[in-house]
């Protein structure tokens, strides 16, 4: 089946909002340093462009989640690489490319408190709201809510493509 990518955010849209994002970042951590926590590998893209966007002191590193097969309900996920360094007394940004569901976000969200950060905030590239069922999932920033489609660009895939298209796009079916 062929399938077809319709813009929903442009390049500009995208970039000029990861500006703003970072912008707001810089403004709220002013004097402080921050460890951005991308979350492999749709986290990619937004968390190295978002860093390039970030006045103050930058740190990076990355992790690589998955959701255990069959057991989704359980929200319980499998980490496949942990974090390279200590988060204690650091603070910390974790940035992915969508909340969906929000499972794999309140999982980690606990998991890396644990590690007593000196703060700990999310940030998204973009949220799908409607999807969530968890209720612990607080994004401190957002770059845009979108409607229940499943969108492609900018780190996240279909079948593992797509991830590197500089836009967000719709995926449309056609036979
Ligand atoms: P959740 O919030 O735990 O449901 O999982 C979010 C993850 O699901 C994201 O990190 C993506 O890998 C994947 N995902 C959710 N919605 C989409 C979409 O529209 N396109 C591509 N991947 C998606
Ligand atoms: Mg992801």
């Amino acid at each position: 089946m062929a399938e077809k990518i319709k813009v929903l955010l442009s390049e500009e849209e995208v970039n000029k909002r990861v500006l703003e994002l970072g912008q707001a970042i810089s403004k709220d951590y002013e004097g402080e340093e921050v460890l951005l926590i991308g979350i492999l590998k749709g986290g990619v893209f937004i968390t190295c462009e978002l860093a390039k966007r970030i006045s103050v002191p930058v740190s990076l590193d990355f992790m690589s989640v998955s959701s255990y097969q069959g057991t989704q309900s359980s929200g319980v996920v499998k980490i496949i690489k942990d974090l390279d360094q200590a988060i204690e007394g650091k603070n910390v940004v974790v940035v992915e490319d969508i909340i969906d569901t929000g499972r794999t976000l309140s999982y980690l969200l606990k998991y890396l408190g644990n590690r007593n950060p000196k703060s700990m905030r999310l940030c998204t590239l973009l949220d799908k709201p409607d999807r969530r069922v968890v209720d612990d999932v607080k994004v401190d920033y957002t770059g845009f809510v979108i409607p229940d489609e499943f969108v492609v660009g900018f780190g996240l895939d279909y079948d593992q493509r797509y991830r590197n298209l500089p836009y967000i796009g719709v995926v449309e079916f056609e036979d």
